[in-house]
């Protein structure tokens, strides 16, 4: 973090100066914990442990608040988050079919994150959607009615 950082960058500074503004504040664990998760992709550990000590909040909150959200991961993320739905509905109508190409394509089993940090692949449940199954999104975007064979020509259009 600030002392740490060799780049002395400016996102880093800015962590310093809300660490500082909600010094000793459990209150402001959720803003502290969302401005780590936006500018690292995710919570890193000593991030974690930063907030703990600064805030004066347990180690073990700050996990438990990090584990809640859906919004916080507490492992690097891709820069495109793929959601393949495996809910009934689209399980019957090819899902898993999708989903095997989707890990050939990357090189990654669902629930990881490519080596490069392009993509993060997860498995959800019913996205609620089931009229136009099997359902993928990629950054919220949805593709419908989804096969094996789109799979190529949809993740490359993200970089
Ligand atoms: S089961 Fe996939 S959208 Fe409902």
């Amino acid at each position: 973090m600030g002392a740490e950082c060799k780049c002395n960058c400016e996102q880093d500074k800015s962590l310093d100066a809300l660490f500082a503004q909600n010094k000793g504040n459990p209150n402001g664990l959720i803003v502290v914990m969302a401005a780590i998760q936006e500018s690292q992709g995710y919570l890193p550990k000593d991030y974690l442990v930063k907030t703990a000590e600064e805030l004066g909040v347990p180690l073990s909150d700050v996990y438990g608040v990090a584990t809640f959200y859906a919004a916080f991961s507490l492992r690097p993320r891709g820069r495109h988050s793929v959601n393949l739905c495996l809910g009934t509905a689209c399980y019957v109508k090819g899902a898993p079919e999708v989903q095997a190409m989707l890990e050939k394509e990357m090189g990654i089993k669902a629930g990881n994150t490519t080596e490069d940090r392009r993509f993060s692949l997860d498995l959800v449940r019913c996205l609620g959607a089931c009229g136009i199954a099997p359902v993928l999104t990629v950054n919220g975007e949805v593709y419908p009615r989804m096969s094996s064979d789109k799979v190529s020509e949809i993740i490359a259009k993200y970089e």
